[in-house]
């Protein structure tokens, strides 16, 4: 959420500083700007509202000749978006700027005393009062203002800060809230991610909280909230650059949504030894695992989905209770958590804040923490007691393809291993199943190589304005994914039912040509969602139809037929996410929207 950028070094900044920024919109896109040292002692503030593309005109012949500033694309969380609210935020004199990821919850009171010291505020953010108080706070050297100053600061925060008086120089500290670090060549850089900083060095350092990083030209001090020096956290970045890149797709929703197959295959990868389903990772032993005798799943949005299809999964399979929770309620509602509850943490960002709050509790109450992240070293994966990382690689589109399947093919390891530890799979099963599972890369293959059918639904559908998906059992947990991505990016509006649900309700709303999406794939439960569809049929729904191959029944019950790969039921989600994803996308195009960077949304949500 928010994304910060910085530079020092003998290149000019300008471009490398929105170079940086357009490589991070999609962690908020509602405003941007930059501060740059304008070489004759001051500093020269740039911003504007609305997406990096806007800012990057503006600032197009703005101090050619500067090499050291400050940048941020913003998503608005205290202050609405306008050019006031806007980062970065500077001192009343100007000679300080600061840009700022996070929340400053002590803000009202900061900003009381330091009205009350005599200093104006232009915005409504609470980033401002750290312009101030470095202001107050500075002594002539940047580093130890902002370290007095961080004191003071209740709440989360990742910080740039650049000062007039002192040429070439950034200071970086940071709570909850990632900064990460590189030196290159021609100077150094920091960011708010790695996928901003990797052009410089693939050895990024990744500060650590309340860890300070003095940035010059010729290289990076790392000290700590005392000032001690301190060796930093390095961590060597192998995957491919091209992920910040289309690589010719028109939008990397579709890029991500192509990636897919090989998400399958490195989450898989190493995981079959000698025969045996193993994640070390898990960081419990066989009998930790026999005594699990509960198990939650917290998760927000596209990764609760996911949990909705571990559920099936470790019921049918392991036989252990298992709720699903999103984390935001989860909280705050003294959950029911004993030494054997296993909560399962899934977070693509692994830094969303109401996950984040649940793992914590779940943690103060004894339960055993598993985090299922895409984001090395993140906080899920730092204060989780085990991880399983998904092998997506960076996802760039606001909407989460990729990532899911990552997590549901993760998910599905997780329920897989439980059951062998309870004594329900032979290792024979477990075989079986793994190698029907890694069947599904080749499956998505086949679902990608023709997307006709997808397109037709998808066109028959634009102009509606309403949308119901149904299904049930595995059906039912992936419809509600379906919905989901379809309001995102498309802004239709869409619900998702148990299908067996729509008689007490939702079938009010059907009308002639009101598309009903039924996920109708070869399962236990075949015939009931069949009539399910009949009845919607009956009242005039534009049907269409998710279907096993070769299942020609179907064409009787159903508009438009999408039709997916056989497979067993308990890994029809991951099949029938890619359609949905691809339907999704097809609507939001004819109709216009900006598939990538959705309105209102941001990538990473690190706000309650
Ligand atoms: C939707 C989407 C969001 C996220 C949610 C949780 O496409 O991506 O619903 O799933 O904000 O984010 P993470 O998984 O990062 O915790």
């Amino acid at each position: 959420m928010c994304g910060i950028v910085g530079y020092t070094g003998s290149q000019p900044v300008v471009d490398r500083l929105i170079e940086g920024l357009r490589r991070l919109e999609y962690r908020g896109y509602d405003s941007a700007g930059i501060a740059v040292q304008a070489g004759d002692g001051t500093l020269s503030v740039t911003r504007r509202v609305g997406k990096v593309s806007g800012l990057a005109s503006a600032v197009s012949n703005v101090h050619p000749e500067a090499t050291c500033g400050i940048g941020h694309t913003r998503w608005a969380t205290h202050g609405v978006p306008s050019q006031q609210n806007a980062h970065p935020h500077v001192s009343c004199d100007g000679s300080i700027a600061v840009v700022h990821n996070g929340i400053i919850e002590n803000f009202a009171e900061l900003r009381e005393e330091l009205i009350s010291r005599g200093h104006e505020f232009r915005s409504t953010t609470d980033t401002e009062v750290i312009a101030h108080l470095v202001e107050e706070a500075y002594e002539g050297d940047l580093l130890e203002a902002v370290r007095a100053v961080t004191v003071s600061l209740v709440g989360s925060y990742g910080l740039a800060v650049t000062c007039a008086q002192e040429p070439g120089r950034i200071v970086v500290t940071r709570r909850d809230s990632p900064i990460v670090l590189a030196h290159g060549e021609d100077g150094s850089y920091v960011a708010s991610d790695i996928i901003a900083v990797i052009r410089a060095n693939r050895d990024v350092v990744v500060l650590g909280d309340d860890q300070f990083a003095d940035m010059r030209p010729q290289g990076i001090a790392y000290s700590d909230a005392q000032g001690e020096t301190i060796e930093p956290n390095v961590m060597h970045v192998d995957w491919d650059i091209d992920v910040a890149e289309k690589g010719g797709y028109p939008d990397f929703m579709l890029k991500e949504i192509h990636e897919q197959p090989r998400v399958v295959r490195d989450t898989l990868a190493g995981r079959m030894v000698g025969g045996a389903l193993k994640i070390s990772e898990l960081g419990m032993s066989l009998e930790e695992l026999q005594l699990i005798d509960r198990v939650y799943v917290i998760a927000c949005g596209t990764s609760y989905h996911a949990g909705l299809v571990a559920k099936q999964l470790i019921e049918a399979w392991a036989r252990i209770p298992t709720e699903v929770e999103v984390a935001s309620e989860f909280r705050y509602r003294n959950p029911i958590i004993t030494p054997t509850t296993l909560v399962v943490a899934v977070s693509q960002s692994g830094e969303t804040a109401d996950t984040l709050a649940a793992i914590r509790e779940a943690r103060i109450k004894g339960g055993k923490v598993f985090g299922i992240t895409n984001v090395i070293g993140s906080p899920v994966a730092r204060e989780s007691d085990g991880v399983i990382y998904t092998k997506a690689n960076k996802e760039i589109a606001v909407a989460s393809t990729k990532s899911f399947l990552g997590q549901v093919v993760s998910l599905t390891l997780l329920s897989m291993v439980l059951a062998q530890a309870k004594g329900k799979f032979t290792q024979a099963q477990t075989r079986l199943l793994f190698g029907e599972l890694a069947d599904t890369a080749e499956q998505i293959e086949r679902i990608l190589a023709d997307t006709t059918a997808i397109e037709e639904a998808a066109l028959a559908c634009k102009d509606a304005n309403d949308a119901l998906f149904i299904g049930r059992g595995m059906g039912s947990a992936i419809s509600y994914e379906g919905a989901l991505k379809l309001k995102e990016i498309s802004y239709l509006h869409a619900e998702a039912y148990a299908a067996g649900e729509m008689k007490h309700g939702p079938i009010a709303l059907l009308s002639k040509g009101f598309p009903v999406i039924a996920v109708a794939t070869q399962s236990p439960v075949y015939d009931k969602v069949i009539s399910n569809i009949q009845e919607s049929r009956t009242r005039g729904a534009l049907v269409v139809a998710v279907a096993t191959e070769g299942d020609e029944e179907i064409r009787k019950h159903a508009d438009y037929v999408i039709y997916v790969p056989r497979v067993r039921d308990a890994f029809s989600a991951i099949t029938v996410s890619v359609p949905l994803q691809l339907f999704a996308r097809a609507i939001a195009v004819a109709r216009g929207c900006d598939v990538d960077q959705p309105r209102n949304l941001a990538k990473s949500v690190t706000v309650e």
